[in-house]
């Protein structure tokens, strides 16, 4: 396994809400995670799990009015990112953290050529002017593989393939050399094949870099390869956090296990023709039933599930947070 440096990033007890006509949505409650330096961090759950907002809270994105971050910490190299102001955050998002989402035209102008994207950024933060940083940006379309790129970087998003325009993407937000990149289902329009480029050119990019990379996906078959850690949420939780090679081994969460028995495994001989679906679909957040959340879906609930909330189980280097394993971990 790789060595990871130090924390860069930590997130304490994070709750994000939605006041919305139904009541409060509780779309992130209670997250807690920490990010090492180096370290590609997989945040995997259904949709509705709450995995965008989390990362839209980190940048404080979430829109307000109807959202607001209701509590916790988020600390980035020991400094609360909620305590400073909009400047700050401006700062942090142009050169510190930075994010990659799952159509590429919510972050490219379809107006500009993507040479004078990239290069705009790059004035920005590295105070180039713009005949440098235009010759910058190709060289950085080459080096994530876009094909001749002296001649296509002037040319405009809409002339580029979707694997392309998700290149452009990720070339424009390392331009700054972030500590952190968030990848928010980054492929998951893409064709498999091209899927598995993107996959592994943000891994080549974290190796050479020491950047650390969120990877956010309702596909566990995309983070098995590129991940060192998981979380898996549901309903806005964190539900079992471990190393990668731990988690596929040994799931412990029913609702891990019942997501790694959705995934298509090549590791088992002839394949599994019938993939398995966890029954019945996510709670409601805004009136979220008392004890475990996934326990109407649980075919391994037992009577406590129903009435108190399950607590976080500690074990050496994972964590889950189920009723099964309160006898067998530190409870914190
Ligand atoms: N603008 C919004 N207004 C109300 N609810 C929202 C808004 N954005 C997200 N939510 C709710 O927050 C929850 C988590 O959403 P999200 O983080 O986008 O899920 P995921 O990324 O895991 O698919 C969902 O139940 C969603 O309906
Ligand atoms: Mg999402």
């Amino acid at each position: 396994m790789k060595t990871l440096g130090e924390t860069i990033l930590s997130v304490r007890n994070l709750s994000t809400v939605f006041d919305t006509e139904y009541g409060v949505v509780k779309a992130v409650d209670g997250v807690s995670f920490d990010l090492r330096r180096g370290e590609t961090l997989g945040i995997v759950g259904e949709s509705g799990s709450g995995k965008s907002v989390t990362n839209l809270s980190l940048l404080r994105l979430v829109p307000e009015p109807p959202g607001r971050i209701a509590s916790g910490e988020i600390l980035f190299k020991g400094r609360n990112l909620l305590e400073g102001d909009e400047e700050d955050m401006r700062l942090v998002r142009g050169s510190n953290i930075s994010m990659i989402f799952q159509d590429p035209m919510t972050s490219l102008n379809p107006l500009l050529r993507v040479s004078l994207q990239i290069a705009e950024a790059l004035q920005l933060h590295h105070g180039l002017d713009r005949k440098a940083a235009e010759r910058k940006a190709v060289e950085l379309l080459t080096s994530i593989g876009i094909p001749d790129a002296e001649t296509r970087a002037y040319e405009y998003p809409h002339q580029y393939s979707g694997g392309m325009r998700q290149r452009a993407m990720i070339a424009m937000a390392i331009s700054c050399g972030p500590d952190i990149l968030i990848a928010d289902e980054p492929t998951t329009a893409l064709d498999v094949t091209i899927q598995a480029q993107i996959l592994e050119l943000i891994k080549s990019l974290s190796a050479e870099k020491t950047m650390s990379v969120i990877m956010i996906t309702h596909d566990l078959g995309v983070v098995a390869g590129i991940c060192d850690t998981i979380c898996v949420m549901y309903a806005g939780r964190i539900v079992e956090k471990a190393p990668v090679d731990e988690l596929f081994a040994d799931p412990r969460h029913p609702y891990t296990r019942g997501l790694l028995d959705s995934v298509p495994r090549v590791d088992l001989a002839g394949g599994r023709r019938r993939l398995y679906s966890i029954p019945g679909s996510p709670p409601d957040l805004v009136d979220l039933p008392p004890g475990c959340p996934f326990r109407p879906r649980c075919d391994k609930a037992m009577e406590i599930c129903g009435q108190k909330a399950p607590p976080e189980v500690g074990f050496e280097d994972r964590t889950v947070v189920c009723w099964l394993h309160a006898q067998e971990g530190k409870i914190s």
